[in-house]
């Protein structure tokens, strides 16, 4: 477990000792120990005071730093430094500097500013990690370790260019291979020589806007890209490991961040680590999907949320307030989906640069009579209280959607059939249904096992990796029921089309043919009619839907419903086949919300799967448990009171150690944590 050396829910977050001058360290521990603050995320962005220049370290500061924390019974999350180079090294090193898509070397500035292939980069990032571990491996205050910072971006310089192609090598091993996969007859692209492969970028085949022309280069840039920060990362791991065999490394990832793929970087983690950032308009249930998804990346082990801001951000168009309450609730939102850490960005507000308008637990002000520390102060205090409890405990999902950044990746890259295909968006669509009932959801990878779900459901399945039609014929066959939707089964993983008819490999196991696909404009809509009655689903009944129309002819599915206007009309819309002892289903369309919940609803129904609890809109409810006890968290999202029918279970509140049932009322803003025998 991630808590090991303090068996409770750490709580803490960012801390930047280094911009201060070290009077004020000692006001820091005290104010840290009013809020309850036992975790400190130090050394971030150090590198430049930590490494003066290419032969002197200077730890001076960071031992005195560690040293006060241990004192002071504060744990240190430990960074590598090493996400942002010092000017130094830029300047008697510019191949650590990154090229942008349109070919223009950058100078020092920024952050995240390392070409990821550049070998002056490796080799001192590694050694800094080294650095590290043999400095603070055995210091009382280390907790775990923490690399880089939130790695991202992209480079187009000559060194990724070379790399890229060894990279091509590696995964084609012959030019030939190469030729094939990205089907380089179109528009005269045959390669002869593996010197004639450049990136794909500004320059090349890249349109803006995410597009591309050529798909097969650009999905193998995207895989190259995130291999090549995964390779920095685990540069530093293996240092970091190699020191200390016992202690946790991560990097803190960013949810739903399209650049890498974190199933295949959470492989080389320890526990995996996130930063939370909603806008002031972000649904919360988004939310609790990019929290499902980050548990989701190392099958449903305990994370970290790393950072949210306990206030308000700097980055974002509007930087709103967290209203009263709402902190203590996204924090208990993370928690109820499988963080054993609440941690924020930052302890102490800066006073200069672009973070100096970014909440903090300790504001300007200096001082600890502010809302925003009343509010982590009483946070801090009641995780205190929680003890160890809800350490280690999991959520158990009987549903599970699917997802997958290379199928992310394609379906944003293709052209066509329309620019409004958002992957997220229609995955969201899904999930939320499922949310709304409060039934919940693992968010799954390709490699994921599927004999633990009752529901499979894999929205726009567009790329079928080898493989994974068989996996979900055998998931179905032995009595799972799965889901797909339009646009689905339509290209291998180099994005080249299966030939013989859509869904290509899904087409038995679906039992239609998709003929051809319709890309409405954002003025038009057509109906799905249903032909028979699915729960509330009834017979004649009519939903809107959009966006996409797959025209698909039935090859054994039942028709569930068909589509009510336009030269399609009477073509099926909804499909179920049955196949082994479990069934497939297709939605042919993008499906208005009533119909996504009743269709949704009624599947888990048939399935065995029920709500957690029924509540009223703005409740959200999930579960944890261990060791035969169960946490149900009820939380309200609303501004209002909400009274919950808990039945005739009896629970007890950790928060307030008050019993409850049947019918209480929840004030607004608030949270349960009831705990009772799973029976
Ligand atoms: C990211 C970074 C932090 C900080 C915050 C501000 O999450 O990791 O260093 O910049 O954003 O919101
Ligand atoms: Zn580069």
């Amino acid at each position: 477990m991630i808590n090991s050396k303090l068996p409770k829910i750490f709580y803490g977050g960012d801390y930047n000792p280094d911009q201060w001058p070290k009077e004020i360290w000692d006001e820091d521990m005290r104010l840290f120990k009013l809020a309850g603050i036992d975790v400190a995320t130090v050394a971030v962005f150090s590198w430049a005071l930590l490494q003066p220049d290419e032969i002197t370290f200077d730890f001076t500061w960071l031992d005195e730093v560690m040293d006060k924390m241990a004192q002071n019974g504060v744990y240190a999350c430990l960074a590598t430094s090493t996400a942002a180079v010092p000017a130094w090294m830029a300047k008697r090193y510019p191949d650590v500097l990154r090229v942008t898509s349109d070919g223009k070397q950058r100078k020092f500035g920024g952050r995240h500013n390392f070409c990821p292939s550049s070998p002056s980069y490796r080799h001192f990032s590694r050694l800094m990690a080294r650095k590290m571990a043999e400095r603070y491996g055995n210091h009382p205050a280390l907790a775990v370790w923490h690399v880089n910072n939130e790695y991202g971006g992209s480079c187009y310089c000559n060194q990724c260019e070379k790399a890229f192609r060894v990279w091509l090598k590696k995964r084609y091993s012959t030019l030939d291979a190469v030729n094939k996969a990205w089907n380089t007859r179109f528009w005269g692209h045959t390669f002869h020589d593996w010197d004639e492969i450049v990136l794909p970028s500004a320059l090349t085949e890249q349109l803006g806007d995410g597009k591309t022309t050529f798909q097969g280069i650009s999905l193998d840039y995207n895989r190259f890209n995130s291999d090549a920060l995964l390779e920095c990362y685990q540069a530093e791991y293996e240092e970091l490991k190699a020191a200390t065999p016992h202690i946790m490394v991560t990097t803190n990832l960013m949810g739903t961040f399209k650049p890498l793929d974190y199933f295949k970087w959470a492989k080389s983690m320890d526990i995996v680590s996130w930063d939370n950032y909603p806008r002031y308009d972000t649904p919360v249930s988004v939310t609790a999907m990019r929290h499902d998804l980050m548990r989701g990346l190392k099958d449903g082990d305990p994370f970290m949320l790393m950072e949210q801001t306990p206030s308000q951000q700097n980055w974002q168009a509007y930087n709103s307030l967290k209203r009263p309450g709402v902190m203590r609730l996204w924090s208990y939102q993370a928690v109820a989906r499988g963080a054993d850490t609440v941690m924020f960005f930052q302890l102490r507000r800066s006073i200069g640069a672009c973070e100096k308008y970014h909440g903090a637990v300790i504001e300007h002000a200096g001082h600890e009579h502010t809302r925003v520390f009343r509010e982590c102060a009483q946070l801090g205090e009641e995780l205190q209280r929680l003890g160890d409890t809800l350490l280690d405990s999991r959520l158990d999902s009987k549903v599970a959607i699917l997802f997958d950044w290379d199928n992310w990746w394609a379906v944003e890259m293709s052209s066509g059939p329309s620019k409004e295909l958002k992957y997220v968006d229609e995955l969201m669509k899904y999930y939320k249904a499922l949310f709304d009932r409060n039934i919940q959801v693992d968010l799954i990878g390709v490699d994921t096992p599927l004999e633990s779900y009752k529901v499979v459901i894999a929205p726009l399945l567009y790329m079928m990796k080898p493989g994974y039609a068989s996996k979900l014929e055998q998931y179905v066959q032995q009595g799972g029921r799965f889901m797909t939707t339009f646009f689905s089964g339509i290209v291998n993983e180099n994005d080249l089309v299966t030939l013989g008819g859509y869904p290509g490999e899904l087409r038995s196991l679906l039992g239609i043919w998709a003929e051809e696909i319709d890309a409405l404009p954002p003025e038009a809509s057509n109906d799905i009619v249903m032909t028979s009655s699915f729960g509330e689903l009834e017979a004649g009944s009519t939903y809107g839907c959009r966006l996409l129309c797959d025209l698909i002819h039935s090859e054994g599915a039942e028709v569930m419903a068909e589509y009510g206007s336009d030269f399609y009309q009477g073509m099926p819309a909804l499909t179920r086949n049955r196949f082994g002892q479990g069934e497939a289903w297709y939605v042919a369309t993008s499906p208005n919300a009533e119909f996504m919940d009743r269709l949704l609803l009624r599947i888990c129904q048939e399935s065995g799967v029920v709500p957690l609890l029924h509540t009223p809109e703005g409740i959200e409810v999930t579960r944890r448990s261990k060791q035969g006890q169960q946490y149900t968290f009820v939380l309200n999202h609303t501004d209002r009171p909400v009274a919950i029918d808990l039945g005739d279970v009896v629970y007890k509140d950790l928060l307030n150690g008050e019993e409850r049932a049947g019918v209480a009322e929840l004030p607004a803003k608030d949270v349960w944590i009831l705990e009772n025998e799973a029976r």
